[in-house]
């Protein structure tokens, strides 16, 4: 079997193993398993694809692994969970950046344009597509990681400004084909300028609140531009995988958008998720009742049913693993305990999931939002801990700011404990009913001190 063939087929068993590595990232139990399926996979590839070109030297391939192994771990080990967001923008950029590369290394192999066939087309995707994410992640890694201000920056007559820049994108890349009678090259380099000034004006109109949603479309974007990069130099394996990015991107796009009951039209060009807006200084400013741990334990150690709503002050708050103490000492009481997870709790799809997962939470105890909403009227005590946003009543209120937006109904519950540190707003920046409400007490705290001091007062009840 000759050399070619053998690379072949093993882009055949890493495209085989990206696909069966997607399909077990549907449940919690086997997405680890399919993670690493997955890079094992983009491994066989690339080392495939060196070994092949003569590119490096068995040597040059293993230092490049020690290499890339230690970036990888001591950003897996350092990143937090909640700076996830930022750290997958920064990926993105960098994919983006790269099939950018690949897409203009090939066409300055060309003297003049390289024509308006398959293979020029696919250049002038690859380098603006490719172009686009990579500046446009990196200002939403920017206002992700606060360096730069979260809120939307805009000005009048933006939306036209930015068509009209597109516009002018597709001509220089037209150009750039050698079909217009302009120097190819020279509209070529024009095509990179605008493309990457293209991706900052596309992304510096939304707010902060909205960049994970962002950052999951320019996900989608890194495998269309791979995909093209695929195309550019007749690489089955790059097409393959760049498609199923591409298209599982878009997937989750249209899934957080659903989550959050807006389309994917208002979250580009909405100006949505900012904070500049919003009246502070009306916010917690109504009569609340609060209770301390003693009293919570009370609440939720004599019922038969608990459920606890997670939310993004869990992530932050890192008091996972004391949830869980919580949770097996109310269970040794005999209390069932739930746990109701929205589609947007937290600040990533599957945040409170891989955080319960962390603590060794069975899975058979998650509940989605479709799953458990109806049981709310007949749940004893709800326990909601550092969600804000996704537990509002003012969602069902025609003109509020998350209108709309599929809540948690904890309100239905006989009882509701509301643990977090203040009266203070969620993302959406405004303030929120259910903690006013006669059924609820407010356990003030950091969610781990506070869940802590629970476990402690549940343990010490008769
Ligand atoms: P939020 O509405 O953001 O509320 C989180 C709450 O946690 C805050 O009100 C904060 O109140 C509290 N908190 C923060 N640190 C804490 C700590 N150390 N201890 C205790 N509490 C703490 O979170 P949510 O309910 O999870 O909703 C998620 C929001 O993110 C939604 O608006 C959603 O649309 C948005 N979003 C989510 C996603 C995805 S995919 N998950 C993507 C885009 C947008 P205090 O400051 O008073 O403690």
């Amino acid at each position: 079997m000759n050399a070619s063939v053998i690379v072949e087929l093993v882009y055949l068993l890493s495209a085989t193993l990206f696909v069966v590595g997607l399909k077990r990232l549907q449940s919690p139990a086997t997405a680890r398993g399919g993670n690493g399926l997955a890079a094992l996979a983009m491994l066989l590839a690339i080392v495939a694809t060196i070994a092949e070109n003569q590119i490096l030297s068995w040597t040059g391939i293993l230092i490049g692994m020690a290499v890339g192994g230690l970036v990888g771990g001591v950003g897996a080990r350092f990143v937090k969970m909640t700076d996830m967001p930022q750290m997958v923008g920064l990926f993105n950029g960098f994919g983006g950046g790269a099939s950018a590369l690949v897409a203009i290394a090939e066409y300055l192999s060309y003297t003049g344009g390289p024509g308006a066939g398959t293979a020029g087309v696919t250049m002038m995707l690859g380098t603006l597509i490719g172009a686009v994410t990579f500046s446009g992640s990196f200002i939403a890694f920017l206002k992700l990681q606060e360096l730069m201000s979260g809120n939307p920056i805009t000005f009048p007559g933006q939306n036209i400004a930015n068509g009209l820049l597109f516009a002018a994108v597709l001509a220089t890349a037209v150009m750039a084909l050698g079909v217009g009678g302009t120097d190819p090259r020279t509209m070529f380099y024009a095509l990179i300028g605008l493309s990457l000034v293209l991706g900052i004006s596309l992304v510096i109109p939304i707010g902060g609140a909205d960049m994970p949603v962002v950052i999951s479309l320019l996900n989608s974007y890194s495998g269309l531009a791979a995909s093209a990069a695929g195309f550019v130099i007749g690489n089955m394996v790059l097409i393959i995988s760049g498609a199923l990015v591409g298209a599982s991107g878009l997937i989750l796009t249209m899934l957080m958008c659903k989550g959050m009951n807006r389309s994917l039209a208002n979250v580009a060009f909405g100006a949505f998720g900012g904070t500049a807006s919003v009246d502070r200084a009306s916010i917690g400013q109504r009569p609340h009742k609060r209770a301390d741990a003693d009293a919570v334990a009370a609440e939720l150690g004599y019922v038969n049913s608990v459920v606890v709503v997670p939310g993004y002050g869990l992530a932050v708050a890192q008091a996972q693993h004391e949830l869980r103490k919580v949770g097996d000492l109310l269970e040794a009481r005999g209390v069932s305990v739930r746990y109701a997870i929205h589609p947007v709790a937290g600040r990533m799809p599957g945040h409170m999931n891989v955080l319960l997962a962390e603590a060794d939470i069975s899975y058979d105890k998650l509940f989605d939002l479709d799953e458990i909403n109806d049981d709310f009227a007949s749940t004893d005590a709800v326990l909601v801990v550092g969600a804000n946003d996704v537990v509002n009543p003012a969602a069902r209120e025609p003109g509020s700011a998350i209108a709309g937006m599929p809540i948690l109904d904890v309100d239905k519950a006989r009882r509701v404990i509301v643990m977090k540190r203040s009266l203070s707003p969620g993302f959406a920046g405004i303030d929120n009913d259910l903690f006013y409400m006669d059924h609820t007490l407010m356990f003030f705290g950091d969610a781990k001190q506070s869940m802590a001091d629970l476990a402690r007062e549940v343990r010490e009840l008769g």
